[in-house]
């Protein structure tokens, strides 16, 4: 099968603007030619992540995510790279030859292949043994005292691990595949040098994706034993923070609003009852990529969280979340049971059915909570209610909806409207800086102008190629005082013979084209050097300076390895006078 070819490839990218896209997800401060703004990517205050709309590259000096815009579709998309290709295509409204013309032959789409196949295949063999086997027995018994009906059970491919250390492990061996293969799809756990079965004696939960693969697993004791479960934490195609429980079954129900609970037990339950858009976290608290992943497919997001207090801490951050983006949020409030499970067994699916079809919005919930907290009777008890109660709605993107909520707190505290309205636009402003400051960092030396995330060394040395793959006079300062021999690391020698070539042969580096050929860890090295925008008043200067720090750097890391007192003086000798040079 044949490849995309890289001209394809190439065109497809170029017909799409790499800042345009990231601003999808990201709300982007422009200054100059780079953007900024809060990382996609992980959890941050202050941005630190960066777009270079010249260069086609972005990099967050933060948690080091880089690369161009396929990397930003594949990772925020979770996608492969012909996925994400496709993506692209689409939006400029480039046809792609068919599939089957095409070669996926990298490593890691055949990699993830295998992975999907190896959970395919465990997911029938749990299920195999639940439904089949006398081992599974007790898996059955287990289900059937959680009243869930073999309908359930095979509409959710349910299925129990067999307590033993070798049951899956000898079936997906005997099926050819390599513990390796077996480790990475993390069916098989490894300790002190040993290999097991993963799950073992727990009913399991196949987790699902949008396109039918089995992902990963989730796996329950029979008893009070501890952990209660066991989760698939990450794989190839795997991230717990960008998947759901049950979303493929949810989608298919096309409301617009979607449930969203704790549990795996508790999704199975609503949807045994008749409630099919309901969904689950895998164990973790709400991510912002999760609630957008749930805006694609509803309006409405209603949250059904346990109702103790973690459940209730919970549900308002999860709230936060949903609204930081610019989703609607409701509440599903219950009352004598601690879950939609126990819920569902106590009343019924009609009463619960009645809870969520009148669920109050986000700030209802919010506005009612404080006020429970606080004796309207007494001043304090007013003023902490009004202020508790105004928290509430500095998230609210609807001025209607602030509107209603301001005229219902006064009526309630008799504070007027006017001072309560004050204090609420105090609060969304300080809300609203929050969450788009911008920190300057005063450049202070080259080197200290930024974070580091390598040793001071590598760290140079990328700021070095940065520089000099901004211009061919640059280039040739810089080529004379530094070979791609003499670049500490194997991605900094790959990466300077492709700047130092590009140059060669007359042209520009081109970010995109190497961005399209490194593996994951040098992507961040990579999208460092051609996002980094330092601008120096003396640029061959700041290049002079970090190629002395380079050579005295290289000469410490020698002295630590030295015994002999003749080169030890020697080498403190040449370093002295690098430092005179300053
Ligand atoms: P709960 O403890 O509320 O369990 O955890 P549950 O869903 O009500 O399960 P049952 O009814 O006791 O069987 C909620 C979710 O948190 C995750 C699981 O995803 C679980 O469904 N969790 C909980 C874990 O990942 N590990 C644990 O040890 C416990
Ligand atoms: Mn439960």
């Amino acid at each position: 099968m044949p490849r995309y070819s890289d001209q394809l490839i190439n065109e497809v990218i170029a017909e799409n603007d790499i800042v345009d896209y990231i601003s999808q997800y990201v709300r982007l401060k422009q200054s100059g030619r780079d953007f900024s703004g809060l990382c996609p990517f992980h959890k941050e205050k202050s941005p630190s992540f960066h777009v270079n709309r010249d260069k086609q590259v972005f990099h967050c000096f933060g948690c080091g995510a880089g690369g161009g815009l396929m990397q930003f579709v594949m990772r925020i998309e979770g996608l492969d790279f012909v996925e994400a290709l496709k993506l692209l295509a689409d939006r400029a409204g480039i046809v792609l030859p068919e599939e089957g013309d095409v070669a996926r032959d990298d490593a890691k789409y055949r990699q993830k292949q295998r992975i999907y196949e190896i959970n395919k295949l465990a997911a029938r063999f749990f299920y195999d043994t639940l439904t089949k086997s006398p081992e599974g027995r007790v898996g059955l018994e287990y289900f059937k005292t959680r009243q869930i009906h073999p309908q359930t059970i095979t509409k959710y491919g349910l299925g129990y691990a067999p307590d033993k250390y070798d049951a899956l492990l000898g079936y997906l061996r005997s099926k050819g595949y390599t513990d390796r293969e077996l480790l990475d799809a993390q069916v098989i756990g490894e300790k002190n040098g040993k290999i097991f079965d993963f799950f073992r004696g727990r009913v399991i939960f196949p987790i699902i994706d949008l396109r039918g693969n089995v992902i990963g697993f989730g796996g329950r004791v029979l008893t009070d034993a501890k952990p209660k479960y066991l989760n698939t934490t990450s794989s190839p195609v795997f991230d717990k923070g960008r998947n759901l429980f049950s979303l493929n079954l949810a989608k298919k129900s096309n409301s617009n609003k979607l449930i969203l609970c704790e549990g795996y037990m508790d999704v199975i339950s609503v949807y045994q009852a008749g409630i099919t858009n309901v969904v689950a976290t895998l164990g973790t608290a709400l991510t912002e990529n999760q609630a957008k992943l749930l805006m694609k497919y509803c309006r409405e997001i209603l949250i059904c969280y346990d109702s103790d207090d973690a459940g209730q801490t919970a549900t308002r951050r999860a709230i936060d979340i949903i609204n930081s983006v610019g989703g609607k949020a409701r509440v599903i409030e219950m009352q004598g049971a601690k879950d939609p499970d126990e819920y569902i067994k106590l009343n019924g699916v009609v009463m619960f059915r009645n809870l969520v079809d009148n669920a109050p919005s986000s700030s209802d919930y919010l506005v009612k909570s404080a006020r429970r907290n606080y004796n309207l009777d007494t001043e304090d008890g007013k003023i902490g209610y009004v202020s508790a109660a105004v928290d509430s709605l500095k998230g609210v993107q609807d001025d209607i909806e602030v509107d209603a909520y301001i005229k219902r707190i006064s009526k309630e505290s008799g504070i007027s409207v006017d001072a309560i309205y004050a204090e609420y636009k105090k609060k969304a402003v300080a809300y609203k800086k929050e969450k788009d400051r911008v920190v300057r960092v005063p450049q202070i030396s080259v080197l200290q102008a930024h974070k580091r995330n390598g040793t001071k060394l590598e760290e140079a040395e990328i700021l070095l190629l940065s520089l000099c793959s901004k211009s061919k006079k640059l280039y040739k300062l810089i080529s004379s005082e530094m070979q791609i021999g003499d670049y500490s690391t194997d991605t900094l020698k790959m990466l300077a013979e492709y700047i130092y070539n590009s140059f060669e042969n007359g042209a520009t580096p081109d970010s995109t084209a190497i961005m399209n050929k490194v593996d994951e860890d040098e992507l961040q090295t990579v999208s460092k050097v051609f996002c980094l925008d330092e601008q120096y008043q003396d640029s061959d200067n700041a290049a002079m300076e970090l190629i002395n720090t380079i050579k005295k750097e290289k000469i410490e890391q020698m002295l630590e390895g030295e015994t002999n007192p003749a080169k030890i003086v020697e080498l403190i000798k040449m370093r002295d006078k690098l430092g005179r040079k300053m």
